[in-house]
Formats: structure tokens, sequence, C-alpha cells
């Protein structure tokens, strides 16, 4: 089923529009570090104050835990909004109450307001059903319409995603729209050969992910925290890198089924290996099955893929016609070990065919290492969604907008 896209919605002049967008941004003390989900929001921003809507934004930031928080304040978001539309935007002091009526019922055509983060609200992201669906009646009383363009919460069954979806008119936005049919081409058929890149900390967060897409592609490549799991499993020492023991019979499955499947599954040849977790390490390259040879010993920690496991990786996605790549290969927040990403990243840029970044982290990490978004054929503003759609589930905020 085709997704409802805005020009469903009709002539929105003078209409209140609620748009549920994803403002969930990295912050560091207080200030946006990567505003990249704000950008993202700016067309369908822009779309429906030019057609003289009244603009009703909600968003959450974090994961605050049902009440008011002020580390959680969408404040920032409001303000960075704010600069990239060059308009005065006021941000609610709260998400239904006092402030938000009155913000709401005072917004002339043109204008947008923010409401306060919505996860200071226990109906948002309750497991009850009717407590959801209550929280989200309070929200659609100040909508004519609803637009869901938060593409990095639709696998999210919330409040603001799902039951608002069903209260009011509803369509999916630009930027949801866009997700759609760009990570759609990497689900259906893509180009063979298909690569995916799989990289951060945890396995744990990874395992339904590897265990759906085997099925689905012709090479998996790992790399991140989680790769020490994977060495680990192939019985290897791996001194104090991270180590997730309770996934090592899991990943040897992973192991066992890549190669029935005829799925090749790459592995670092090599890692650079620290003296401890901090940005000046001491630090050295050694063969990924022989980590404790660094002079570091048992002591030695692995925070990045090594330079002749960059190459294979980057020869392998560089030969591939469709590539998504979730994760960071090492700790590239620190300089020393953020070599592995930024090649991964530049393989991605020179692949003749689709290449996708998904992921929050990813996204962030190629703007931190200096590429540009359109260097890539698509850069994801999900995370956990992107992924999801990938591995084939069905997301509940698209199902909501008729896909
Ligand atoms: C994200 O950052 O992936 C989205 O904003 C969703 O956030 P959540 O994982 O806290 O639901």
């Amino acid at each position: 089923m085709p997704l409802r896209t805005l020009d469903s919605l009709g002539d929105l002049a003078g209409k209140r529009v609620i748009v549920r967008c994803d403002l969930n941004m990295p912050l560091s003390d207080g200030e946006i570090t990567d505003d990249g989900r704000a950008r993202a929001s700016l067309p369908t921003l822009r779309a429906l104050l030019d057609q003289g809507a009244k603009v009703v934004v909600i968003s959450h930031l974090g994961r605050p835990k049902g009440e008011p928080n002020p580390e959680f304040s969408l404040a920032p978001a409001a303000e960075r909004l704010g600069q990239l539309l060059e308009k005065d935007v006021v941000l609610a002091a709260d998400t239904v109450g006092e402030s938000a009526r009155e913000a709401v019922a005072s917004l002339e055509d043109g204008e947008l307001v923010v409401l306060e983060n919505l996860r200071f609200n226990p109906g948002e992201t309750s497991k009850d059903d009717a407590e959801r669906r209550a929280f989200a009646e309070r929200l659609a009383q100040f909508g004519d319409a609803f637009v869901s363009d938060g593409f990095g919460v639709v696998h999210r069954k919330q409040a603001s995603v799902y039951e608002l979806a069903q209260l009011l008119p509803s369509a999916a936005g630009a930027l949801v729209a866009t997700e759609v049919e760009k990570l759609g081409r990497v689900v259906d058929n893509p180009e063979q050969p298909f690569t995916v890149v799989l990289g951060g900390s945890k396995v744990s967060d990874k395992l339904g992910v590897i265990s759906n897409l085997l099925p689905r592609v012709d090479r998996l490549v790992v790399g991140g925290g989680m790769l020490f799991t994977f060495l680990a499993a192939q019985g290897h020492a791996v001194a104090s890198s991270l180590l997730e023991s309770e996934q090592i019979e899991a990943v040897r499955g992973y192991l066992a089924e890549a190669e029935e499947r005829g799925v090749e599954l790459l592995l670092p040849a090599d890692v650079v290996v620290a003296d401890r977790f901090a940005a000046d390490a001491a630090h050295e390259v050694v063969p990924a099955d022989a980590i404790e040879s660094s002079s570091f010993g048992a002591e030695g920690i692995g925070l990045d893929i090594g330079p002749e496991a960059e190459r294979a990786y980057a020869e392998a996605i560089r030969t591939s016609r469709t590539v998504f790549w979730n994760g960071p290969m090492g700790v590239f927040e620190f300089p020393a070990f953020a070599s592995g990403t930024a090649a991964i990243a530049q393989a991605l840029t020179a692949v003749d065919g689709l290449s996708v970044v998904g992921g929050g982290d990813s996204a962030a990490a190629i703007r931190t290492l200096g590429f540009a978004d359109d260097e890539f054929g698509h850069v994801s503003t999900g995370g956990g969604a992107s992924l999801e759609l990938i591995e084939g589930k069905r997301l509940p905020g698209l199902e909501v907008l008729g896909w």
C-alpha cells in the first residue's frame, strides 16, 4: 500500500497542523553537536508554513522518564529551528498543559510553535494502549491534521507516532516519504552485490538485525566494539577489549549460518589496540588473532580496525552495488581511533550504485569526520528505524499511514 503523503491532506491554509518531528539531537553542555535532524525537518515545515498553516511541532529528546526534566528540554532544538527557519519560534513550557494550549491558540497563519518534550508525559511511551490513546487525544485537540515526519521514531508504537495518526486526518511528511523511498530501494531487490556494514559497540543491540539480514545480503562487514565478540567466537583472545561473553554462542551460530548461506562475512585482519580508553592512549596495530601480543598484553583494548582491515573493507564496499552502513568502526570521537570509520565513509562515497548511511550515530560520525551528506546516496535520520526497515519489518508509524 502506498504511503499517504502531504498532498492527501488538501489545502492546509489556516488549519492547525501537528507535525511529529524527530528533534532528538546529540547535545554537549546544552549545545547541539549535530543538527542534521533539525535540518532534515525543514522541507515539510517550510511547505506548511508557506501554505499558511498554523504549525504545532512535537518531538521527544532523549529518554526522560515520563516527567519533566530540564536536562531533556527541547529549548536548544526550538532555538535551532528558529535559526534555520529564520523565524521566531516559541517553545511552550509543557506538552498538553496550559502553556501549550495558550501557545497554540495564539498562533497566526504561517506561524510555528514547538511543544515541550513529549516524553515528559508518561502516556507517550506507555505500554498500556488506553494510556497512550488518552495522551494522543489530548494532543489531537491542538490540530486539524497530523503530519508524521519523525522518521527516527516510526518503529516506535508511541502515542505521538501511532495513536495520534489514527485520531486526525494524517499523512507522511516529506522526510518520512523520502526515507521510505530511498530505504525501500535497499529493501526491495537491491542491486547485487548487496553489502551491509555493521559497527557500534554492542552485539546484543544487533542480534535480531544480523539474523534478519543474513538471508538478504551478499556480504556482511563487521566492525566496532562488537567485532571482539566475533573474534572471541572464533576462539581468539581479545585482552581487555569490549566483550559480551553471553553472546558468543549466538555469534558462533551466525558465523555458521553465514557460511551455509554463502554470505561473505568479513572480520578484520588487524586491529588498533590501546593501553587504555582515552583520546591520548598509547596504541599499536596488531593482528586480530593475536591481540594479546601487543606491548600492552592482557591490558590492551581494541579501539579501531587496523589498516589492512580498512583496505579489505573498502574494497568490499567499493565493489558492491548497494551498501547500507550502520555503526562506527571504532571510537571515532578520538581522532587517533577514527581512521577505520573514515575509511568506510570514504569507500561509501565511491560506490557505483546506492550507498546509504543509516543511523543517528553513523550520520553524526560522517559529519564529524568532515564528509558532506551529498557525497552519499542517502543519509538516513533514523537509527533503529532504518535498521528495522532494512530487516524487512513492518513499522507501526508507517503502517498507520497506509504503508
Ligand atoms: C533515535 O535517536 O534513534 C530516535 O530519536 C529514537 O529514539 P529512541 O530510541 O529513544 O526511541
